[in-house]
């Protein structure tokens, strides 16, 4: 498709790009990747190879597919109209999307914008942390995360990561962040029948252990992403929301990867009945066509930072300049109208079950798949070196199953500097447009793939 010369790109790139999450090294003796061009469910590289993309612009992000031109359109209108006013201020792409969020998210009603998922985490850990300071004398300020979960990049959000190798060296972290362990049953911490009930019970033991009255909130990921695509187990959810209740704990749940569709549902909470007093979203909500996150909070949130207007301090006082870039909400409108149009959270349900059940059958055949799991296009396949110690495979073998198929012309992706010695999860997450050819195709490339790399 791309046939320009795009060498003189591929020069600069080199010569001056600091790639996020690269090793340049080996850059000293080839060249990095350019993507330039994509269409539907298909990437173009500076070369003119053309890829299935498996993972939504490498993070699933791209939920609605590339070339977009209603979005696009949509983004160009607004530009010309109102690019930009601080978020102080309303503006009408920011009116009409909060409307159009908060009509698919019932019990909460504000919606905060900001420019990225990290930032929006850090708004909620803020709003916590306030709360804690004007109701309960500077104590309930804790905020607990779940090992395994990713909650962003920055300080804050580095402090509540479970991911090790994500946090490594950056420290000191930021205090006031406490680890609950991971609920992923194929890696069982405890030998019971009812998995899910005892996972969340030892988030209710952290909670005894630091004292409730110190607690504020727990964020958790409704199906953890880059840790290795968990699945919560049957009754977990239920009995954290217990919890939640029991300590007075606002849940936070971080929809960053799972919002807008990923799982089938507007958002991941809904496929387990959550009822959270605090959502975060960002990469699906606009696809990636312009940098918007959002935090959504009840009303009963809200209204904490408006009790007493004589106080100067008494709301929320933190801004985010990019969060008043109209550009954000204009193609998130124009994003959400898409799925709903092209009734995109049933083909993501369909073609989920129907990729996970093509797992399934590779799992058959390739004893290296360990478990396959996942909801909707959203969807994991641990690779082990023997079935019954379910010892990881090497993270090196992971990587080149996902070489062999970006030489087939299919990108997938694999958990990426998380947990040390478990790097070993295959990821997809293609675009909610996959039809059954792309699964086939996706499929057929992994098993090729497998028995490229272990026989
Ligand atoms: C679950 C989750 N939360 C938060 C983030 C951070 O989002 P961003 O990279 O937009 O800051 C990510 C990014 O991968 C994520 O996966």
């Amino acid at each position: 498709m791309y046939d320009n010369d795009l060498s003189d790109v591929v020069a600069a790139d080199k010569a001056h790009v600091w790639h996020h999450l690269t090793q340049h090294k080996p850059f000293e003796t080839s060249d990095p990747r350019v993507i330039v061009e994509g269409k539907g469910i298909h990437v173009w590289d500076a070369k003119g190879t053309r890829y299935l993309d498996a993972v939504s612009g490498g993070v699933w992000t791209v939920n609605v597919g590339y070339g977009r031109t209603e979005i696009a359109d949509a983004v160009r209108d607004q530009l010309v109209k109102l690019n930009y006013f601080a978020g102080s201020a309303g503006s009408i792409p920011g009116a009409m999307f909060s409307k159009k969020l908060i009509e698919k998210m019932p019990g909460l009603s504000r919606v905060y914008y900001c420019n990225s998922g990290s930032e929006a985490n850090e708004k909620a850990f803020k709003m916590v942390r306030q709360i804690a300071h004007k109701r309960y004398g500077g104590k309930k300020t804790k905020i607990l995360f779940r090992e395994r979960d990713y909650h962003g990049t920055t300080i804050g959000a580095l402090s509540a990561c479970g991911q090790p190798e994500r946090h490594m060296q950056y420290g000191p972290l930021a205090p006031g962040f406490v680890e609950v362990p991971h609920c992923l049953e194929y890696r069982k911490q405890w030998d019971v029948e009812d998995y899910g009930q005892r996972a969340a019970d030892a988030i209710e033991e952290v909670i005894l252990r630091e004292g409730p009255e110190t607690v504020g909130a727990i964020c958790l990921e409704p199906v953890t992403a880059g840790g290795g695509v968990i699945t919560p187990p049957k009754g977990y959810w239920e009995r954290v929301q217990e919890i939640c209740k029991k300590y007075d704990i606002l849940l936070h749940i971080d929809e960053v990867v799972c919002g807008v569709g990923r799982t089938g549902a507007w958002f991941g909470y809904q496929q387990y009945g959550v009822k959270p007093d605090m959502v975060t979203m960002a990469k699906g909500v606009a696809s990636g066509y312009a940098a918007i996150a959002c935090l959504v909070t009840t009303e009963d949130v809200f209204d904490q930072f408006k009790d007493d207007a004589s106080d100067p301090l008494n709301y929320f006082r933190d801004i985010s300049t990019f969060g008043g870039c109209t550009a954000g909400p204009a193609a998130a409108l124009a994003n959400m109208e898409i799925i709903e149009n092209e009734g995109l959270l049933e083909n993501t349900t369909q073609m989920g079950a129907y990729c996970l059940s093509k797992l399934e059958e590779l799992m058959e055949k390739h004893k290296v798949i360990g478990d396959v799991r996942g909801k909707g296009l959203f969807l994991g396949a641990e690779l082990v070196a023997d079935r019954g110690t379910k010892e990881p495979v090497a993270e090196k073998l992971a990587q080149q199953v996902v070489a062999e198929c970006g030489a087939q012309g299919v990108m997938i992706g694999v958990t990426n500097r998380s947990l040390p010695g478990f790097n070993n999860t295959l990821c997809l997450s293609p675009a909610l447009i996959a039809t059954r050819d792309n699964i086939d195709e996706i499929t057929g490339a992994i098993d090729v793939a497998l028995t490229r790399v272990f026989g």
